[in-house]
């Protein structure tokens, strides 16, 4: 049997110029004159088309009426859920679950081939340390090593096997690459960093997702060491196809190759195209320069035809991977199948339940059922904000809210607004005091609403919008015990809103089952597991503030007058009902050579009557280096169930290139050195230990 690159060899022979540049264009929804352009083969992909009928009927003019027969790729966002909507991708990341983040994503891309999507822009595994940039609701946070850990789990779940033995879709890794890295947290904005720091945190999620086999990857908006990444030889020929090898093919993102004349880097639409071919973007996302001006600049220059001949024959491979040409159509059948299907929507729930944080607990929580609650706030019955940013196709009208869940438990409960989500007009607030009068307790809804972040949704301010502390600082007076929740797309800075609720838990943009979630945590029903993937400031000053921040010369001195340094919330906090009781930490070995592995065990005892989940993880610290390193660095984690008093003995193995690092030159090596290590429940909490390479 040939292989799908053979076979992809096979018929670029048979490819006109014309056929050739069409497989390296992608235009968006699909557009009635457009269908004249499949025919003559000059379109090979379409995105944001989520019809399965009209899917199918491009498709067949692709397969019945073009030259070649060769099959359209139809992609789309599908971020954290398509019809059922997931939580957003840092909530899900807060689980530390892989397997059931996996589950998620499989999930989420089973409803999308329905509708004939296979192709995915997701996961986006841009490392996120600024939290004013609003897609930093769309990654994994700010680890390079959980990143990493996510992408693999993410790519797997998109890739898995549909039902005819083919990967349900391609999974593409975006947005290659240091797009989190945007100056000032503004979305698009310039991007300057050092080749070290680019190699030691934003690439590992790339490098991982190439591992698991993604098929595709798209190169972001910004620039990278000067060079705008849709026309970048250096991340996209050295890096990825040449050190990395990868095989896939790379696509643009929207328009952005045609946007380097904004950059400043081509005067013209046709040099724009060059520069993009040039430096391996093989597919223009929208923008339509290839398409217009690829042939002239062959015509020009015959050599370039090299150039087009590797990125078709990248495409085409993966159309042969993905089974499009043996199963181009889609049964439309299968949407009442799969879409929002019993497994589905509680795997959504599954999902919520271990993406909330519980940050604080005046020993308030669990609450018992039988207090008589005021559910106050602008979140507490609005069911768009759970849906979040890139919904997909999710509908309001799928979410439980909060209220909704207090129904559907039988609880005793008031609601009131109290003041809207942005609007700072204050009327409503007393309403809502004197209705929290007559009740045992406040739960009260504050955060951000769902389009205030996600793409070019970047805040200046992290604090909460409209009157929502207004409203908080009056329902204080009541004497009464507050419980918030924190309806985020981001960390945010709401160190009062902290000070003044007896308990605190980050619900996130949760999808359709937030409100039955958040109910069975509140109740104590499900006991709360997910620990922080991102640092919360305290103040928008402090920005950027992530945990594994480099070593300084001046550790001790104080950086700021008029703030301390300190986060409001440390990456991997995260509280529990249980209370978890770390013991033993006993190394095999702790002198090992460059192929060992470093093992260890650990005791970790809940010292609970409540079953729970605990995170246990990992840090090192590089005592000497060549280069700065990281105070700390996440290198394992554990999430393990524990019933009621239950202790167990974690083992751990960690391979020594973990702790392995990139020299002044760029060469990746494993020296010999002493190195600290923690284990414990969160990135300053833990028990120490030592280790030497030798
Ligand atoms: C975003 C990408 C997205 C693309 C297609 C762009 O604006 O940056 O993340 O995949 O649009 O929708």
């Amino acid at each position: 049997m040939a292989t799908s690159i053979q076979k992809a060899k096979r018929l670029l022979t048979k490819m006109t110029l014309d056929e050739k540049i069409g497989q390296m264009v992608q235009f968006g929804r699909i557009k009635l004159n457009e269908k004249n352009l499949v025919r003559e083969g000059k379109i090979g992909s379409f995105l944001n088309s989520r019809n399965v009928a009209l899917v199918n009927e491009v498709q067949r003019i692709a397969m019945e009426q073009s030259r070649l027969k060769i099959p359209l790729l139809i992609g789309s966002d599908i971020i954290h859920g398509y019809v059922s909507t997931f939580p957003i991708p840092v909530a899900e990341a807060c689980s530390w679950n892989l397997d059931l983040i996996e589950s998620s994503a499989k999930h989420a891309m089973t409803e999308a081939a329905a509708d004939g999507i296979r192709w995915n822009f997701a996961p986006m595994v841009d490392i996120a340390r600024d939290p004013r940039w609003g897609r930093i609701a769309e990654g994994a946070g700010e680890d390079p090593y959980l990143g990493a850990q996510i992408a693999k789990a993410r790519v797997r779940g998109f890739q898995a096997k549909g039902k005819n033995g083919y990967p349900l879709a391609a999974a593409c890794a975006k947005h290659f690459v240091a797009y989190g890295g945007a100056e000032g947290g503004r979305d698009y904005n310039t991007v300057d960093m050092s080749e070290h720091v680019l190699r030691t945190t934003y690439l590992p999620p790339f490098k991982a997702a190439v591992d698991e086999g993604v098929m595709s990857f798209m190169s972001s908006f910004n620039d990278i060491l000067s060079v705008p990444s849709s026309a970048n030889d250096f991340s996209l020929r050295q890096v990825l196809k040449g050190e990395w090898r990868f095989d896939g093919f790379v696509v643009s993102d929207w328009e952005s190759i045609e946007e380097v004349i904004a950059h400043g880097i081509a005067d013209d639409r046709t040099s724009s195209a060059l520069a993009g071919l040039k430096s391996g973007v093989d597919m223009d996302m929208h923008s339509g320069v290839y398409h217009d001006h690829l042939k002239e600049l062959v015509i020009k220059d015959k050599k370039l035809e090299l150039l087009i001949d590797d990125s078709v024959l990248r495409i085409l491979k993966i159309k042969y991977d993905l089974g499009l040409f043996e199963h181009p159509y889609t049964d439309p059948n299968l949407r009442d199948e799969v879409i929002l299907n019993k497994e589905t929507v509680e795997m959504t729930l599954k999902m919520a339940r271990e993406s909330i944080v519980l940050l604080k607990n005046e020993a308030l929580l669990p609450l018992s059922k039988e207090q008589k609650i005021a559910l106050i706030g602008p979140f507490g019955d609005d069911p768009h904000t759970p849906i979040g940013c890139w919904g997909a196709e999710g509908n309001h009208k799928n979410t439980v809210t909060v209220k909704m869940a207090f129904e559907n438990a039988g609880l005793d409960f008031v609601i009131a607004q109290g003041c809207d989500s942005i609007d700072p007009k204050v009327e409503w607030i007393q309403e809502a005091v004197d209705l929290a009068s007559h009740q045992d307790i406040i739960i009260l809804t504050l955060g951000e609403r769902q389009d205030m972040s996600g793409e070019n949704n970047n805040r200046a301010f992290l604090d909460l919008p409209g009157a929502q502390l207004e409203l908080l600082r009056a329902l204080k007076k009541l004497n009464k015990p507050i419980i918030t929740l924190l309806f985020n797309g981001r960390p945010m800075t709401i160190p009062e809103t902290v000070e003044k609720s007896d308990a605190l838990l980050a619900v996130w943009h949760l999808g359709l089952s937030s409100g039955t979630a958040i109910t069975e945590i509140l109740f104590g029903d499900v006991n709360p597991s997910g620990k922080l993937v991102t640092t919360f400031p305290k103040t928008v000053g402090q920005i950027p503030l992530y945990y594994n921040h480099k070593r300084t010369g001046r550790p001790k001195f104080r950086r700021y007058i008029d703030c301390d340094e300190e986060p409001l919330f440390h990456f991997g906090f995260g509280l529990s009902y249980s209370n978890f009781i770390y013991d033993k930490l006993i190394m095999k070995k702790s002198r090992l050579g460059k192929k060992d592995k470093l093992e260890f065990t650990i005791d970790v005892y809940n010292d609970s009557d409540i079953d729970g989940q605990e995170i246990v993880q990992v840090y090192y610290r590089d005592l000497l280096a060549q280069v700065t390193r990281p105070v700390k660095e996440l290198c394992a984690f554990e999430k393990a169930n524990f019933k009621a008093h239950q202790l167990k003995t974690l083992s751990f193995s960690i391979p020594i290139s973990q702790f392995g690092y990139y020299d002044p030159e760029m060469n990746f090596i494993i020296e010999k050195g002493n190195f600290a290590l923690w284990v414990g429940p969160s990135s300053i909490e833990g028990i120490a230990s030592e280790f030497t390479i030798r």
